[in-house]
């Protein structure tokens, strides 16, 4: 390998190296996952993250404005000419009174890292900055991606503003399961011109197809299984140093469906210790839903690790055989999902090596929890003025949860990732308000009524009656 930046196999005892422009997204020697992976001796790499400070007094460039690539020489696999930007990351690591949270965290100890300020509304553009770079680097014109909603609507964003040699758009497709994506996002990604392909499945069984149809057609993938995806994504854990003035939290909490985040975030520290950038990373926490707690079922119950990359497949093969039978028992009973953290709902995530790799690196932990703990989190944080989608709002849950087990101490100081706005599942957040409220599992009731429950009051057109009742209205 002669260039500086190339694909690596993850697997040690393998290691198989590829060029940047290889097809497939796994090693065609051992099928293991692939990362970006780069020779620094040979690159130009800041001494300092003060370095990146620099950049703010040039942000009347557009690479330097993006909250990827002002950090590009941590993502070095192109040249400043080939970048994508669309202005991605423009985020402000949150600090709401944890009091107002009612969280036993000391005051000043939480943090929110909100990726809905992202153009598409999650922090899935800080990916498709560089996966778009690298599609258009490589002369793609269709992409392609699985989606319940997010991905689709950003990779449709992305797609309407690259233009590729002959000046046209990239070509956009987006795998649907029936009645599994969220239609605030389905909107989006049929405004920005993307065509979608609805199949009868769920999204794994969207995943699957499209890496079959990607292989047959040619698209070029831009689920997170790209290797480049998780590389624009490490910049969320770049931001969040820059806004604790380039401290390390103790915790980085995340919630975990396909487990991009989780790798990236995992790549983003092994790389900045490795550099000398960092003395020590953050742990990590990766919050499952409990309808959806696959890592949480390999990891805490069957003791699957990644031993230094020797992780025993049998485990997996076993879960997911059985996951599958049970699937097929409650088919009829679950019409609508697992759980209502649309995002998460996620049995199969591809990325489950690299996740592995990172729970080592970051000495982290995985916990579940329910679709009601996520509902009143989702209220909780709406309090707090920052408006977050069901899945985003499980890394609070699970933030609760481990600090109410003593894992996570009241004096640590804790990064919640806020993963993408409150406009993804908006039919969920009414019913929460509304008293329909579905949770695990979608056909059990609410076991306890909303908290924070704020439903609109009928009232007759009359303005007496209008008058009074707003008199009367009870605040929480
Ligand atoms: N949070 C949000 C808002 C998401 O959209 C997703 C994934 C996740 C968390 C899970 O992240 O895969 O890094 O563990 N959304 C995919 C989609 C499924 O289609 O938009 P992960």
């Amino acid at each position: 390998m002669t260039d500086a930046a190339f694909l690596r196999c993850i697997q040690p005892d393998c290691a198989a190296t590829y060029e940047l422009s290889a097809e497939d997204p796994f090693c065609r020697s051992c099928g293991g996952l692939l990362d970006v992976a780069y020779d620094w001796n040979r690159l130009p790499v800041p001494g300092s993250m003060h370095y990146f400070a620099t950049r703010w007094a040039t942000r009347q460039e557009p690479l330097d404005h993006s909250g990827v690539w002002r950090f590009r020489e941590l993502l070095p696999f192109a040249v400043t000419e080939e970048l994508v930007t669309i202005g991605e990351g423009q985020t402000l690591l949150q600090s709401p009174d944890v009091r107002a949270l009612g969280l036993p965290l000391e005051p000043g100890r939480l943090h929110l890292q909100y990726e809905g300020l992202n153009p598409s509304g999650s922090f899935k553009d800080n990916g498709m900055a560089a996966a778009f770079t690298m599609a258009r680097k490589l002369g793609r014109q269709r992409v392609a991606c699985a989606s319940t909603g997010n991905t689709s609507a950003s990779m449709a964003l992305y797609a309407a503003l690259t233009r590729i040699a002959d000046d046209r758009p990239m070509q956009a497709v987006v795998f649907i399961g029936e009645g599994k994506i969220a239609f605030g996002k389905l909107a989006q990604a049929l405004d920005h011109g993307a065509r979608t392909v609805q199949i009868a499945g769920d999204f794994d069984a969207c995943m699957r197809r499209v890496r079959e149809a990607s292989q047959r057609l040619g698209l070029y993938i831009m689920n997170s299984i790209n290797p480049f995806r998780l590389e624009g994504q490490k910049t969320i854990m770049y931001r969040v140093l820059e806004g604790l003035g380039w401290d390390v939290p103790d915790w980085i909490v995340v919630p975990g469906g396909n487990l991009g985040n989780t790798s990236a975030f995992g790549k983003a520290f092994m790389e900045l210790r490795e550099l000398g950038l960092v003395e020590r990373p953050p742990r990590l926490a990766v919050v499952n839903a409990v309808g959806a707690n696959t890592f949480c079922e390999l990891v805490d119950r069957r003791g699957l690790r990644w031993d230094g990359g020797a992780w025993n497949r049998a485990i997996v093969d076993a879960c997911y055989t059985e996951g599958e039978r049970r699937a097929g028992e409650k088919e009829i009973a679950l019409p609508h999902g697992r759980t209502v953290a649309s995002a998460i709902d996620i049995t199969r995530p591809v990325n489950l090596p690299k996740a592995l790799r990172s729970l080592e690196a970051l000495d982290g932990v995985v916990c579940e929890v329910t679709d009601e703990e996520i509902l009143e989190e989702k209220a909780r944080i709406g309090r707090c003025g920052l408006g977050c989608e069901p899945a985003s709002a499980a890394s609070l849950a699970g933030l609760r949860q481990l600090l109410a087990r003593g894992v996570i101490g009241r004096e640590q100081r804790v990064v919640c990732i806020l993963t993408g706005h409150a406009l993804k599942d908006p039919d969920v957040t009414v019913g929460y308000h509304t008293g329909k409220r579905t949770t695990d599992e979608q056909s059990k009731p609410a076991s306890r009524p909303a908290v924070l429950a704020n439903g609109p009051v009928q009232v007759a057109d009359d303005l007496e009656s209008i008058c009074r009742a707003i008199e009367s209205l009870p605040w929480k």
